[in-house]
């Protein structure tokens, strides 16, 4: 066993930590390595601050497995994953000992929200602390990628890219803050117009459009442009620049997705609706924009001035069942164990 670790004062191996779901602006979608998680291509996203999911862990010496609770449920699938993600910070720590996990999230899990997202950032965040492993930001970006690719991003708040990387062991595939949230608080208005769990999700949608999308190249080629146009705005905070990029990024990435065979599609009517009714916005000169994930909801990214009219007009979409409404917010980060039952 590792000799530094060393129980909390009341003699426990346990903590607990928030993490927020994060957007991407610039898309990933497409592995290089699946076994390390390594992306296709980087990406630029934004972490998000009402929505949130909360999670505390804690390890039990001499026990055997771990018992998952989501939202109070448990789920064999996700547990799996949430094993196979404490496995790398038990691996770290040279302990072998199960976990007790609860976690919750205050918006619809596996809906093409980014559940994943904050899901395991949270649980990485908890797990390394829980452990004593003094983790930098950037080693729990790359625990947290290996978990979930976009879960590296959120360890991080405001604007944040994520790296392609180079090197083999993906110790350079990391996330790293662009601009902090508040030097440029845009705001996102969240139409929900599914709250069923999506069909295909993102590491199976990702290897099928691999394996059969004949656009795959061009995605991959064209990456690093979009990358460099979305970085500028961001620092240049030209919101126009930014929108123009991230529409286009979002249907390239559903473009490639939807040519797999099966196609992926993730939206339904009232997704398309939306993007519609977000375009005629900005066309009467309203700042917003929209972006699509791997599910239905639609994402209006906006300037504050624009939120009440944007919010207004989505929930005047047919199909569309509910808008959230979120700025942009901090990383991953300590909470007390009361918060996440709270
Ligand atoms: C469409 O991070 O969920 O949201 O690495 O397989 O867990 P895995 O995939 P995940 O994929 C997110 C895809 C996306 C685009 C993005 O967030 O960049």
């Amino acid at each position: 066993m590792n000799r530094e670790l060393r129980a909390d004062a009341s003699g426990e191996f346990h903590a607990a930590s928030q993490a927020q779901p994060n957007i991407a602006l610039v898309k990933y979608w497409g592995k290089r390595d699946a076994a390390l998680n390594l992306p296709a291509v980087g990406s630029i996203s934004i972490t998000l601050d009402s929505l949130w999911t909360r999670t505390d862990v804690r390890f039990v010496p001499g026990q055997k497995g771990d018992r998952v609770s989501l939202n109070g449920r448990s789920d064999e699938a996700e547990s799996r994953r949430i094993t196979a993600c404490l496995d790398l910070l038990r691996q770290r720590a040279a302990v072998d000992w199960g976990a007790d996990v609860a976690s919750r999230n205050n918006f619809p899990t596996a809906a093409g929200l980014a559940s994943s997202a904050s899901g395991f950032a949270a649980l990485v965040h908890a797990g390394a602390r829980a452990l004593g492993l003094q983790l930098s930001d950037a080693e729990q970006s790359v625990l947290a990628r290996r978990c979930s690719g976009s879960a590296a991003r959120s360890i991080f708040g405001g604007y944040v890219e994520w790296a392609h990387g180079r090197l083999a062991d993906g110790t350079d595939s990391v996330a790293q803050p662009l601009l902090a949230a508040e030097s440029w608080p845009l705001r996102v208005a969240v139409a929900i117009t599914s709250k069923a769990a999506k069909q295909v999700g993102s590491s199976e949608g990702m290897r099928r459009t691999a394996q059969t999308s004949p656009y795959q190249s061009a995605w991959v080629d064209t990456q690093e442009a979009d990358l460099t146009t979305a970085r500028n705005a961001i620092l240049a905070r030209d919101f126009e620049a930014l929108a123009l990029i991230s529409e286009y990024s979002c249907l390239k990435m559903h473009a490639l997705a939807m040519a797999a065979q099966p196609g992926l599609l993730y939206w339904n009517g009232a997704t398309m609706e939306c993007m519609h009714r977000v375009r005629a916005l900005r066309q009467q000169g309203l700042p917003v924009f929209f972006t699509v994930d791997a599910g239905p909801q639609l994402k209006a990214v906006c300037e504050p001035s624009a939120i009440e009219e944007v919010k207004a007009a989505l929930r005047d979409v047919p199909g569309v069942l509910d808008v959230l409404d979120t700025g942009l917010g901090a990383g991953a980060r300590a909470i007390s164990p009361d918060a996440v039952e709270a």
